[in-house]
């Protein structure tokens, strides 16, 4: 199936033509990060009216950039939450008059499923797969089965692993979203310099907590102003990342020893940490575990990872129809409950 998906819950209007839910012919991606870094995060109003203005040009690019008519796409996936109800709309309203006015099916796809299942545009994974999704909004531990199987066996207790990294970036007065910049910098720092703690670390469950961490970042600069500027400020990026990216790994390696799962994704915006990347590259070598994570462009919103969801709910025909709304809440396991969603 040649499929169209769209993507715009957050703040990248994005589209992408698949074929048969594995190869890429076309995945464009319009970021709206300038617009939003002057206001130190992403505004949901300015998001909807954004995504309004964009749409139907970056739709064009990847249908022309695949080098196909609109007339040759067989279905469309969008993405149908969570994220902010009105980006979610302008997708969803786009899908809908397009697959109307084409008369092909259209299907809503979960964003962080989509990310989970991204790396099957690049590699084969067997089920069942441990998934630690990290993304702006998410800092979730899955238990794969199959797709529309999940079971989320911990999650964060309040900050997002991408929000923790945005909102230290900001208080280090570096630019929205500081998460790439803070690995950049962390690349040139120590990471053993400052001994931030680590939260959770030795709790007996698999959930997170990022917020406490992001205070004692605010604390030490508070009472060292030096450390925000020049190799000093290397450190505290090297010393922050660290922080995070043991208890992401600790809780990952927890995870997979003790379900004997020994396969591992790892997905979402933060997976792009180069860190994080090696961290877990590490563990998985010494457990003898199979690791999976996207190509960084892969890792980040785009709209060829709804394809991998997209194309096996239509092509099975679960969850498809002119119904479907916005779920700006929309946990996973509510996918498993109903087998589609
Ligand atoms: O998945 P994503 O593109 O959008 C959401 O669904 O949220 O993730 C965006 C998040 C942001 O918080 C951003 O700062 C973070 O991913 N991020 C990174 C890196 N690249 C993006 N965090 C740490 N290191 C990076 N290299
Ligand atoms: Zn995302």
């Amino acid at each position: 199936m040649l499929l169209l998906s769209i993507e715009s819950s957050c703040d990248e209007t994005a589209a992408s033509v698949v074929r048969n839910g594995r190869e890429i012919l076309s995945n464009i991606v319009a970021s709206q990060i300038s617009i939003h870094a002057d206001y130190g995060g992403v505004v949901p109003e300015i998001a909807s009216r954004k995504h309004l203005e964009t749409i139907s040009i970056v739709i064009e690019e990847a249908l022309r950039k695949a080098d196909l008519p609109i007339s040759a796409i067989e279905g469309i996936a969008v993405t149908r939450g969570p994220g902010l109800a009105g980006a979610l709309l302008v997708g969803i309203s786009t899908a809908k008059a397009l697959a109307y006015g084409l008369n092909i099916p259209v299907v809503g796809v979960n964003h962080i499923e989509s990310h989970i299942l991204a790396i099957m545009l690049e590699r084969d994974v067997e089920f069942p797969f441990i998934a630690l999704a990290v993304s702006g909004g998410h800092t979730h531990l899955y238990e794969v089965q199959a797709i529309g199987r999940y079971k989320t066996i911990g999650q964060t207790l309040d900050d997002a692993a991408g929000e923790a990294f945005d909102k230290v970036a900001k208080l280090m007065g570096l630019p929205y979203p500081g998460g790439a910049l803070i690995d950049r910098l962390a690349a040139e720092g120590d990471p053993r310099a400052i001994k931030f703690p680590r939260p959770l670390i030795h709790e007996d469950n698999y959930n997170f907590s990022f917020s406490g961490l992001k205070t004692a970042v605010l604390n030490y600069v508070r009472k060292n102003p030096a450390a925000m500027e020049g190799s000093a400020l290397n450190d505290v990026c090297a010393s922050f990342q660290a922080a995070v990216c043991e208890v992401l790994v600790s809780k990952t390696r927890a995870a997979v020893i003790q379900s004997g799962i020994k396969r591992l994704v790892v997905a979402g915006g933060v997976a792009c940490n180069s860190g994080l990347r090696r961290d877990m590259a590490t563990f998985a070598e010494t457990e003898g575990a199979e690791l999976f994570i996207p190509s960084p462009l892969l890792c980040s919103d785009n709209g060829a990872m709804l394809a991998v969801p997209g194309d096996y709910y239509l092509c099975n025909n679960i969850a498809c129809g002119f119904e479907l709304d916005a779920l700006p809440v929309w946990p996973l396991d509510a996918i498993s409950l109903t087998g589609g969603n």
